[in-house]
């Protein structure tokens, strides 16, 4: 006797032999003939294997006909081919052990569907609908291919620091680490404390990037990338946005702008490609009930080359293009949400990189170009989701870096190791990073970050 998966014994069953597979139970229908059929799905895959389950089981009145949605068990049996429709094996089952019953009263997952709202309440529970199961299966698929793209290419898999006393970014956002009780002083407000009762320093933060110490191992092994999870303390209440979220961030020395794009856009197409082959099952599912333009989309962006316009052309089209935004289109400000949505949707029906953004809306690190106007920095944005990329090339001359850091406040001796760099034996070098739930939207469809990460978190909600 041999365990198998249901995605095993769906996908090469050994007919005729007799074989265990476990899981819980999706669905259970009685037939008059005195036998039920129980659907049971383990998570290997969307389908789910039919059990055949008849009365001369010793268990049948006492719990087989007990069992609903959301139980598991063991059922042992042989695979037979199946006559019903849909579906070509099923299990007869000689025996079933139940291991655990489920009430139907109290279960939060009934047959009905819930909405990915209320699921958001029970995130412990919703891996099991088919949506969250697919979702799981799409992202760790994207985790695989991320190592195996890097991998291939001869990048060092780095891990960076999670607590640091940088803010990369300079955006301000980062959250502070303390070990000083801040609900003691917050009920006892005349406790006074000085900063040696801290465990670190002052400024110590969860990373908003690993990007600066990336920088420092690029520049002694040539190519690396991290893959790590990434905190910011935005106030932003968006379906595009967390306050913990994952990141890759590849840096490759003696590399530009070009390098960078270049190895973004393979990058991307890697990604979509895997899971287009991997996970063809779930995507189709994506695309039958999430989101019917999604196969399109992801054939559309292996297949199509990304258009690369700069800031300042990006600029000119928006401004041409006689629409009426919500933010105003100016030269010197971001681009919204909905201007990257235009460019990719609207403008050119294609993946967008956009390069040379002014450095008054860019962080210290970027290198400033000859114009002395712009710097040598990238956003990807794919349509439907905008930005899924940030990068650039890095300041590599120590007077330029000296000079913007003053121009943007950051104090030279917290980032002398940063300095370092620029003065034992600089390089030109560049990277990115992919906010990783942005690109499993990408490939599944699902409309809110918060339901392609286990447990998002998000202002007020971290509580499990
Ligand atoms: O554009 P960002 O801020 O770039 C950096 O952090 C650079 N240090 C990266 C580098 O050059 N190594 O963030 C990169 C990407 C964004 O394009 C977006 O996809 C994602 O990270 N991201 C978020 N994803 C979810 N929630 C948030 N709050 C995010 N903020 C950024
Ligand atoms: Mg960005």
């Amino acid at each position: 006797m041999t365990n198998f998966s249901v995605k095993s014994s769906l996908d090469s069953p050994l007919f005729g032999k007799t074989v265990v597979v476990e899981g819980w139970l999706k669905t259970r229908r009685d037939s008059k003939g005195g036998f039920s059929f129980l659907e049971i799905n383990d998570g290997s895959c969307l389908r789910n294997l039919q059990i055949v389950a008849d009365k001369s089981l010793e268990n049948y009145d006492a719990e087989v006909v007990n069992l609903f949605p959301g139980a598991s068990l063991k059922a042992t049996g042989e695979l037979l081919q199946s006559s019903g429709a849909g579906q070509n094996v099923e299990l007869r089952a000689t025996k079933i052990k139940v291991y655990g019953f489920c009430d139907p009263t109290s279960y939060p997952l009934q047959k009905q569907r819930v909405s990915f709202e209320k699921l958001r309440e029970v995130s412990h529970l919703r891996a099991r609908t088919n949506t969250f199961g697919a979702v799981t299966r799409v992202r760790s698929a994207l985790s695989f291919a991320t190592h195996q793209f890097f991998q291939n290419k001869g990048f060092c898999y780095l891990n960076t620091p999670i607590i640091t006393t940088s803010d990369c970014e300079g955006a301000g956002d980062a959250f502070h680490l303390t070990t000083i009780d801040l609900k003691s002083l917050i009920d006892a407000p005349n406790v006074r404390i000085k900063a040696e009762d801290d465990f670190f320093d002052l400024n110590a933060n969860l990373t908003v990037s690993g990007q600066l110490e990336a920088e420092t191992y690029a520049c002694a092994v040539g190519k690396v990338y991290t893959f790590g999870p990434t905190f910011r303390a935005e106030n932003s209440n968006t379906s595009r946005h967390l306050a913990e979220f994952w990141m890759i961030e590849p840096e490759i020395a003696f590399a530009d702008l070009n390098d960078d794009a270049t190895l973004a856009e393979e990058f991307v197409k890697y990604l979509v490609s895997y899971v287009r082959e991997n996970c063809s099952e779930d995507i189709a599912f994506f695309d039958n009930r999430i989101d019917n333009s999604l196969c399109q989309r992801l054939s559309d962006t292996t297949s199509t080359d990304f258009t690369r316009v700069t800031y300042t052309e990006a600029i000119e089209i928006l401004l041409r293009s006689n629409t009426a935004f919500e933010f105003p289109v100016d030269w010197g400000t971001d681009l919204q949400s909905e201007h990257e949505r235009f460019l990719t949707e609207q403008e050119f029906k294609s993946a967008v990189i956009v390069t040379d953004f002014p450095k008054e809306i860019k962080p210290f690190y970027m290198r400033v170009n000859d114009d002395n106007k712009t710097v040598a920095s990238m956003d990807v944005l794919l349509p439907n989701i905008g930005e899924i990329i940030g990068g650039s090339q890095r300041e590599e001359r120590m007077d330029i870096l000296k000079k913007r850091m003053a121009e943007l406040k950051q104090k030279e001796d917290e980032y002398w190791w940063y300095m370092d760099l620029r003065r034992f034996g600089t390089v030109p070098h560049a990277g990115f990073g992919l906010g990783f739930e942005r690109i499993v939207q990408f490939c599944t469809g699902m409309a809110n970050i918060r339901d392609v990460i286990p447990y998002p978190r998000t202002p007020k909600n971290a509580k499990f």
